[in-house]
């Protein structure tokens, strides 16, 4: 395990003790149910992807919002930092230390409990380390949903999700996560509570403090409890997947869809022909849903509950589309099997290429209208730089947001692999800031996008950041390192 052996740490406070001492200290403070030392510290040191592995002086799993408090005020005693972790299933690097000689993690995934969930109030408050498909399955059981959806469901936790503000499939309809959060409980770095579970709907006493938590990356403080809306089970949904000529298409058939489904649209993703290869190598025996090939391809879902009928809904709606020659070829799923089918080619595509190795992997937004544009632009400028990489590009049409990934040729050396990434993101950010986009739609800065945040952060937005982070973190407990290198005040 490495760094805890004879390793030597600088507290903030310049107190110097041995690695050793800080663990012993840690388990005297917290006891030892709390504190994972030694190898198991490991898996909670790799990012999804296996690209950075490192280590930690240790790892804190508390089972209640008190004990988070305890560790918080431990770790700032010792002069430590914390790395809050939920599923670690973030793709930019926010959960795992850049600093393992001086960083704890602590893992939300012992405070899992649903506290209450409440269909007349449409409401529901559980803890930050519940795994993001447990919960949704459990209001499921009340005839209830919570519409956050995303590959990663099955093992990203609430606090996480809510940390990142995660967006995923149903934000067209639903919106981010910010949206659907009404109140939250924070541990803050000097180890008091923020209180603020509340499940009104309409609140203007001030400022909306919980705000500040929400995509903070854990900057600010550890989300122990999350209270959040709930809507009805949707108990009509009809999922179907078509083929276009070209990319520009989709955005047309998005405003289309938008206007003859009203409010019953709930997905609108597009794929590139390259997502059902790249599926299958992650999930090989998908089948395959259509015998044609086209240029690009959209997923597209209606749902709703209640009298109106969604699969005649899409039925009139895809054959218009048809027969007006706008859509190609298309499928509508006739099982929830079928429909799950063509979402595992959605979702099969982000391991398939995690199962290529090393890749750019990018999260932009432009103006809705210009998504098509913008993707025929940062394509051309990757092909125009690195001919033999190449691009996948999909995401979601209705929140502007394009995940466009440029996989290198393979049998490149790691250093060769790198410079390509590195030259394929410097491309594509000439282009994105020429449309006036945002390098990070949904995933966040973390570690990994901070010097293109930097980079690009206006000067009165960096004040203000500045301001709030010293303020309510002034002794730099929480994450640091993550989204931005800020300045301690002496
Ligand atoms: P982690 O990775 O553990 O942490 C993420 C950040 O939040 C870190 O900075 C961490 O320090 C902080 N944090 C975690 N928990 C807390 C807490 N309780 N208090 C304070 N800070 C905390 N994201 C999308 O937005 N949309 C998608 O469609 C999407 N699809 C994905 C598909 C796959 C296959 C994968 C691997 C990831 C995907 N993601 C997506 C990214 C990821 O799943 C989300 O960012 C998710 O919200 C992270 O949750 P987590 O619990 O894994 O957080
Ligand atoms: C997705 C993740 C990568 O949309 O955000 O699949
Ligand atoms: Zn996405």
């Amino acid at each position: 395990m490495g760094h805890s052996e004879n390793a030597t740490l600088i507290g903030r406070s310049g107190a110097v003790a041995a690695a050793d001492d800080q663990q012993e200290a840690l388990v005297r403070a917290l006891g030892p149910d709390m504190v994972l030392v030694g190898d198991e510290v490991g898996r909670y040191c790799r990012d999804w992807h296996g690209d950075v592995t490192t280590g930690a002086v240790a790892v804190l799993r508390p089972r209640t919002t008190d004990e988070v408090a305890a560790a918080v005020k431990a770790c700032a005693s010792l002069g430590l930092s914390i790395v809050p972790q939920g599923g670690n299933t973030g793709l930019v690097l926010g959960a795992v230390p850049d600093q393992p000689g001086s960083q704890v993690v602590l893992s939300l995934e012992r405070m899992t409990a649903i506290r209450r969930i409440d269909a007349d109030d449409f409401s529901a408050v559980v803890e930050a380390g519940c795994i993001l498909s447990e919960f949704k399955d459990a209001v499921a059981r009340e005839g209830m949903f919570f519409p956050l959806a995303l590959g990663a469901q099955g093992s990203c936790r609430i606090g996480g999700n809510v940390s990142t503000n995660a967006g995923g499939i149903n934000v067209l309809r639903h919106g981010m996560t910010r949206e659907l959060v009404l109140g939250l409980e924070v541990v803050l770095p000097d180890g008091t509570v923020f209180d603020g579970l509340s499940t009104l709907r309409k609140d203007n006493r001030g400022i909306d403090l919980k705000q500040l938590f929400i995509g903070a990356e854990g900057t600010l403080g550890i989300i122990t409890a999350v209270s959040v809306k709930l809507m009805p089970e949707p108990d009509q949904v009809a999922t179907a997947l078509v083929g276009l000529n070209a990319l520009d298409d989709a955005i047309v058939l998005y405003r289309r869809a938008r206007r003859d489904c009203c409010d019953l649209l709930s997905a609108f993703e597009f794929m590139p022909p390259l997502a059902f290869v790249l599926a299958r190598e992650a999930i090989p025996d998908l089948a395959m849903p259509m015998s044609g090939d086209y240029p690009a391809y959209v997923l597209m879902e209606i749902s709703g509950s209640g009298l109106v009928d969604i699969d005649d809904l899409m039925e009139r709606f895809l054959g218009g589309v048809m027969e007006e020659g706008l859509v190609a070829d298309g499928v509508i799923a006739t099982s929830k099997g079928q429909a799950r089918n063509l979402w595992l080619f959605r979702e099969g595509m982000n391991e398939g290429q995690a199962k290529r190795g090393p890749h750019l992997r990018t999260d932009i937004s432009v103006p809705l209208s210009r998504l098509a544009d913008f993707v025929r632009d940062a394509e051309a400028a990757v092909a125009a730089a690195l001919p033999d990489c190449v691009c996948v590009s999909y995401g979601h049409v209705g929140d502007g947001n394009v995940h466009l990934n440029v996989l290198p040729p393979a049998a490149l050396s790691p250093e060769q692999c790198a410079a390509q990434i590195y030259q394929a993101k410097a491309a594509i950010n000439v282009v994105l800031d020429a449309y006036h986009g945002s390098i990070s739609a949904e995933h966040g800065i973390g570690r990994l996008k901070k010097p293109d945040f930097d980079a690009r952060l206006p000067a009165v937005q960096r004040k203000l950041l500045t301001a709030l982070k010293t303020a309510i973190d002034p002794t730099f407990v929480m994450n640091p390192g993550c989204q931005l290198n800020f300045v301690q005040n002496s």
